[in-house]
């Protein structure tokens, strides 16, 4: 196979806009889809080159894209050869009958992120960014191949039949397009080498031609014996498994694919096992995004992001919330992470298609692209699913979707991740091999100490279920500082505690199979406005840009990696009111020891990682702060100040998350007596979508006169798509009863049509 890159020199053309010449990776929305306001451009755009190719009889020629968002057509030479529906995967289109015999041959790409009601994900907290943000080229094959119209894969998939300290037994199918061949056959030749490339196992096939074009798969089985394991990040080793077709002594296409052969168990009480062994899976999420780079990354910024995973210890990545980049998944074969691999079937199923088939086609490419990444352990078929409501089809998609991972792929685990206001009970949560909840006690809702009696709770009532928590988090925004930290007061401080507090819980709590901080990086999502950040979720241990760890980083760093941390976290608390101040160090470190000045003025040992020194004075302008442990030091400057700074404190109109939403509602009446809600059959009422309320006039006048802010507020695009019932769910105290019954009086009076 011939590879040509396609990534240089597009035209690139953008509805008002003057045409461009570009390079791929590239994404329009890198600047207006990180800046707020929810009105980054979704539309179509196109970008166009020219390519001179020649081909030799018979052979034939394929481009291929690995991601463009979110629907593509490809259009050679004035032909429109096909349409792609999905931002995430790869996909190949044959142009052989297009090409002109000689000569250049225009190629155009359109490329569209408009909303479409069937093309996932519908609605979720990240911008979609709009671009052909991955690499592009021509493959051109002689007419016996891989096959190239297998959903995007390499088309060779190694299955793992049977794995042992002693044995590795393995099946390779290999899936072939072949040329019509009167007679003779073909010969399909395996060889598998060891990371030294020293050749481990061969097998040889015959494969008899046939009289007319056929497309056929192959299935050779090989051995190996005593295999080194892929041993997630302790020894990652990949064996490289190389298939070629010949035809005689010719060779005319191969493959290569990387096999890491490994046994792996979840089980309720006690966690993931990896290779016979108990593994703590200490995971964040990630998203495919960077400051000012939108999602058009390149090799440097994702291996960037893996150097950073690394250095806070992490081993496990749940890649949310749609198929990342190759490049990303190969990099976590080599390092030996393990990862959860999802779909973008997430916040809302299609009011159009209520079969899920575009979550279906976006799976069976997923699946099929990745199958032999050692690295990828679950496959994750929705996320949140039931945010808005649960429509009487989602059970059935998640149903279709599981059934069909066990079946593409029996060897891995299914996974799927809940809102945090998903019923325990709910019969959703037995589908999948592994549940996860994304749970936000302390930042959206309650304090993070709830925590531990929920997951106690949950896992007595459901010792069966193996749980983890695909999602915890709060806001830690730079500029914002405090002794006394809250709740949604978005201080790093606050973001600190919180994980501190997180991660000790979770860490005693062995029956989990893993838990993802969200996230690991801040991330874009057009339509926030959080703590006065617009178009960010704030969420990151470190910041969009990748240049400043945020003090919750080290709390991770000191439990999760070997060597000592000692971390003076407050370097951006600079201007600290006279006085007493509070100073958190965090550490694995037996003890420390707080200098003033270069003056001992305490000592301390961890609880958690954490020492925190209360009542440390600061006396007027600049003075230094040094803290000690066996094997380090750190320092910082403080600067006493008459008066607390205002900077450091998040104006009150910028402190909006989600979960306050309470604050759409008057409030008012909060104590008087109200009659038990009703729900006549046939009339609105809070149990109706916001969406659907806004659609008739009478509802619609309703929700104006009593909920005016609503609209205003920076969430309502995520939030309409659930029911009133719904946004009280996500924080009940700040619904007065007598207003919720005051609505639902009036909505239950307008009769559906
Ligand atoms: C959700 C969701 C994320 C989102 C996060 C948040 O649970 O799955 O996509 O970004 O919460 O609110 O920060």
């Amino acid at each position: 196979m011939k590879q040509i890159s396609l990534n240089r020199n597009w035209l690139f053309e953008k509805p008002e806009s003057a045409p461009e010449q570009v390079d791929i990776p590239h994404c329009w929305n890198r600047l207006d889809g990180q800046n707020g306001g929810n009105n980054y451009f979704r539309g179509l755009c196109s970008y166009s080159r020219e390519e001179e190719v020649s081909l030799i009889e018979g052979e034939r020629a394929f481009v291929e894209f690995e991601g463009a968002n979110s629907i593509a057509t490809l259009t050679v030479n004035g032909t429109e050869i096909g349409t792609h529906r999905g931002g995430y995967s790869t996909f190949r289109f044959e142009i052989t009958d297009a090409l002109k015999a000689e000569g250049k041959n225009s190629i155009r790409l359109d490329v569209d992120n408009s909303h479409v009601e069937d093309v996932y994900p519908l609605m979720a907290d990240f911008t979609f960014m709009g671009g052909m943000y991955r690499d592009a080229r021509l493959l051109i094959v002689p007419a016996s191949h891989f096959d190239l119209k297998d959903a995007g894969s390499s088309s060779l998939y190694l299955r793992q039949q049977h794995v042992s300290a002693e044995l590795a037994e393995i099946e390779a199918e290999s899936r072939l397009t072949l040329a019509a061949k009167s007679t003779g056959e073909y010969r399909l030749q395996l060889t598998v080498a060891d990371s030294r490339g020293r050749l481990v196992a061969t097998a040889s096939s015959l494969v008899e031609s046939a009289k007319t074009v056929s497309s056929l798969s192959v299935k050779q089985k090989f051995v190996i014996e005593n295999p080194r394991l892929w041993n997630g990040m302790e020894d990652p080793h990949c064996y490289e498994v190389t298939l070629q077709l010949f035809d005689g002594e010719t060779l005319l296409d191969q493959r290569k694919q990387p096999l890491g052969v490994r046994t792996f168990t979840v089980l309720p009480d006690s966690g993931f096992h990896l290779n016979g062994k108990p593994l703590e899976l200490r995971g964040v999420s990630r998203h495919q995004d960077k400051k000012d780079m939108g999602w058009a990354l390149t090799s440097v910024e994702m291996e960037e992001d893996i150097a950073i995973m690394k250095e806070m210890g992490v081993n496990s990545i749940r890649l949310a919330h749609y198929q990342h980049n190759q490049y990303f998944y190969e990099l976590c074969d080599r390092e030996g992470f393990v990862v959860w691999a999802e779909i973008p079937y997430i916040s809302m199923s299609s009011d159009t298609d209520h079969t899920g088939s575009n979550a279906k086609e976006q799976m069976i490419e997923l699946i099929s692209q990745n199958f032999n990444h050692p690295s990828i352990f679950m496959w994750g078929v929705q996320n949140e699913i039931t945010i808005g409501d649960k429509q009487e089809s989602t059970e059935e998609i998640v149903k279709m979707l599981d059934k069909l991972c066990r079946e593409m792929d029996p060897s891995r685990l299914t996974a799927q991740a809940q809102v945090g206001h998903h019923p325990d009970d709910d019969s959703m949560n037995g589908i999948t091999d592994l549940l996860g909840y994304n749970k936000y006690f302390g930042w959206y809702y309650d304090e993070v100490e709830e925590f531990s009696s929920w997951l106690d709770q949950f896992h007595k009532r459901f010792p069966q279920i193996p749980l983890g928590i695909t999602e915890y988090g709060c806001e830690g925004i730079l500029n914002y500082h405090t002794d006394s930290p809250k709740r949604s007061d978005y201080t790093e401080e606050y973001q600190m505690i919180y994980h501190q507090k997180a991660l000790a819980i979770f860490s005693e709590r062995k029956y989990l199979w893993g838990t993802y901080v969200w996230n690991m990086f801040d991330f874009a999502s057009d339509m926030r406005d959080e703590g006065g950040v617009k178009g960010m979720n704030n969420k990151g241990l470190v910041t969009h840009d990748r240049s400043t760890r945020k003090d919750s980083f080290y709390i991770y760093q000191a439990r999760w990696i070997d060597s000592p941390v000692l971390h003076l976290a407050g370097k951006r608390f600079i201007n600290r009111k006279k006085g007493k101040t509070v100073i958190h160090v965090i550490t694995n470190e037996p003890k420390v020891e707080l200098r003033v000045n270069g003056k001992r003025v305490a000592e301390g040992i961890p609880e958690n990682n954490l020492v925190t020194f209360t009542g440390i004075k600061v006396g007027s302008g600049l003075q230094t702060l040094s803290v000690f442990s066996e094997n380090c030091s750190d320092a910082m400057e403080v600067n006493g100040v008459r008066k607390a700074d205002p900077a450091y404190t998040c104006p009150e109109e910028n402190s909006n998350p989600i979960g306050d939403v309470g604050n759409w509602f008057e409030t008012g009446d909060s104590d008087a007596e109200v009659a038990p809600l009703e729900f006549p059959e046939g009339y609105y009422s809070i149990r109706d979508k916001i969406s659907l309320l806004l659609k008739n006039e009478e509802t619609l006048a309703v929700l104006t006169k009593e909920m005016p802010q609503m609209y205003d507020h920076p969430m309502f695009g995520m939030v309409k798509n659930m029911s009133i019932e719904r946004v009280i769910a996500l924080k009940p105290d700040a619904f007065p009863a007598a207003f919720i019954s005051k609505i639902n009086i009036q909505l239950t009076k307008i009769p559906k049509k």
